[in-house]
């Protein structure tokens, strides 16, 4: 049995701002049938504290970064805990990551430095008697742990692997704070953390684990370019053979329209109508010619929902419906409000995980057309609800979407719609063929059929991880 400790800022069902989340509490489940026991290491913020009502305190820490600390064990649904609790760094209300004003908390690297330290104190002490054989970190959050290791005298004796869910977010913070954040001033250089003059956690954590992972194959290539890879590509190529691509799978249990208790359920395309017909009621959608799509999402640069704004006229023009869930910024909130005044367009601000599965299950196709995506987890749920995917030509979305090209519907292979590149001139087109794609009622129930028996399960991909830490180990 392998041992890994997962380290991550986010996990589900406890705490989530995305799909981290959901990939955090989803993979140890998973890895129970490959021979990996994945224990997670997780900040205690108060809600992670408050749903873990049975926990054990294991261990107290003295003066963890400023105040004192304990780590509790706790096994909630089946995932196997441990919690950092430091009510200094996390117990406070709101975001877990932004303050009220919108902005990252100003002690934000010290408050995960803080869990990858941890990190690496259980790596080389154990805990509870148990020690794992592999620390596996996501993000920048964990990207200290290796540093920690390292100076701790742990090198070679644990394997360590980073994901790279989002290469977006750098985790920097100013060289004034090494010594705050207990790093070794010896290794603020190029070949360890130090990223145009400041401290980079992502960095850290790039530049020393002994694998790299991100999540999709794509992206793994697009990580190596300047338009993708945000100052990281140099070292991305630099670690190239140490990198792969493992794309997300998602939790079908809980995504599954023959059981979902939040919809109407559904088990082929054509039991699908009366959940489209429940979401139209609940938003107050009139009947339409056109497809009703559907979008949930962070309402973020990233995801390219300016450029739907853009583009929604041709849906609308098309007979066409949107529904959107999501959140974010500010001034796309207010944009989409506007756009919700017209009778086919239903706008919901704000995070609701029940209304995500009826939109879900409701809509006839998704869209997202992000600017970048390292995996993306809707257009999946879209396959699985028949809810045909109209996405952006990029990362996980190109992975994981077979194109209505000529020859994917004369081979009857087609789930969705792909556009590149990301304008919104080709979004406009996209949403054409969609439109008469949906018109042509023999082939889109065709394209239902085949989202709906593709496989996206965790199954190969879990595989995949449990290869990668064996791997590790028998090289170490
Ligand atoms: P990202 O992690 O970049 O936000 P993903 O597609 O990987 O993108 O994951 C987003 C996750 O968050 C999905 O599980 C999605 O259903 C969920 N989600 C996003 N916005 C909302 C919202 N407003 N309400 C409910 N769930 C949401
Ligand atoms: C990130 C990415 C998203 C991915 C998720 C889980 O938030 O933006 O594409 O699906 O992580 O890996």
């Amino acid at each position: 049995m392998t041992q890994v400790l997962s380290v991550v800022s986010e996990c589900a069902p406890l705490v989530k701002t995305g799909g981290l989340a959901d990939v955090a509490g989803a993979l140890p489940l998973a890895l129970m049938d490959h021979g990996v026991r994945m224990r997670t290491l997780v900040p205690g913020y108060p809600q992670v504290i408050q749903r873990t009502d049975k926990a054990k305190v294991i261990l107290s820490l003295p003066d963890l970064f400023g105040g004192d600390a304990r780590i509790l064990a706790a096994n909630v649904g089946g995932l196997d805990l441990l919690i950092l609790e430091a009510a200094h760094l996390y117990n406070r209300a709101g975001n877990i990551y932004l303050a009220p004003s919108g902005k990252d908390w100003p002690d934000n690297p010290e408050r995960f430095a803080a869990l990858c330290w941890v990190a690496a104190f259980i790596a080389m002490n154990g805990i509870d008697g148990w020690r794992p054989d592999i620390l596996h970190g996501h993000d920048w959050q964990a990207g200290l742990m290796t540093e920690y290791l390292t100076a701790m005298g742990g090198t070679g004796q644990v394997g360590t692997v980073m994901t790279i869910h989002n290469i977006a977010f750098h985790g920097i913070a100013d060289p004034s704070k090494l010594d705050k954040l207990r790093l070794n001033p010896a290794r603020f250089t190029q070949d360890g953390f130090e990223f145009w003059g400041k401290i980079s956690a992502l960095k850290a954590g790039l530049m020393a684990a002994d694998r790299l992972t991100t999540v999709s194959p794509t992206y793994a290539e697009e990580l190596m370019t300047d338009q993708f890879g945000m100052g990281f590509d140099g070292v991305m190529r630099f670690r190239r053979d140490d990198l792969s691509g493992i794309l997300n799978g998602i939790d079908t249990d809980t995504w599954n329209p023959a059981t979902d208790p939040n919809i109407q359920t559904y088990k082929t395309p054509r039991g699908k109508a009366k959940a489209t017909a429940a979401l139209r009621d609940e938003l107050g959608l009139p009947q339409a010619d056109g497809p009703l799509c559907v979008v949930v999402s962070r309402l973020t640069e990233q995801k390219g929902l300016d450029l739907l704004l853009e583009a929604l006229p041709t849906l609308l023009h098309r007979g066409g419906q949107l529904a959107l869930l999501g959140s974010g910024s500010a001034q796309l909130e207010a944009a989409y409000k506007e756009a919700g005044k017209h009778p086919n367009v239903a706008v919901r601000i704000g995070y609701d995980e029940p209304l995500s599965h009826r939109m879900m299950a409701g809509g006839d196709a998704i869209l997202v057309p992000s600017r970048f995506e390292p995996c993306g987890l809707t257009q999946l749920y879209g396959l699985r609800y028949g809810t045909i995917p109209c996405v952006a030509l990029t990362g996980g979305l190109a992975d994981t979407v077979i194109n209505a090209s000529p020859m994917a519907l004369a081979s009857g292979v087609a789930t969705g719609v792909q556009f590149s590149p990301v304008t919104v001139g080709s979004l406009h087109n996209a949403l054409n063929r969609l439109c008469d794609l949906y018109a042509d009622s023999g082939t889109w129930e065709r394209m239902q059929r085949n989202a709906m028996a593709q496989a996206v399960d965790w199954g190969p991909s879990a595989a995949r991880y449990a290869a990668l830490y064996r791997d590790i180990l028998t090289k170490a």
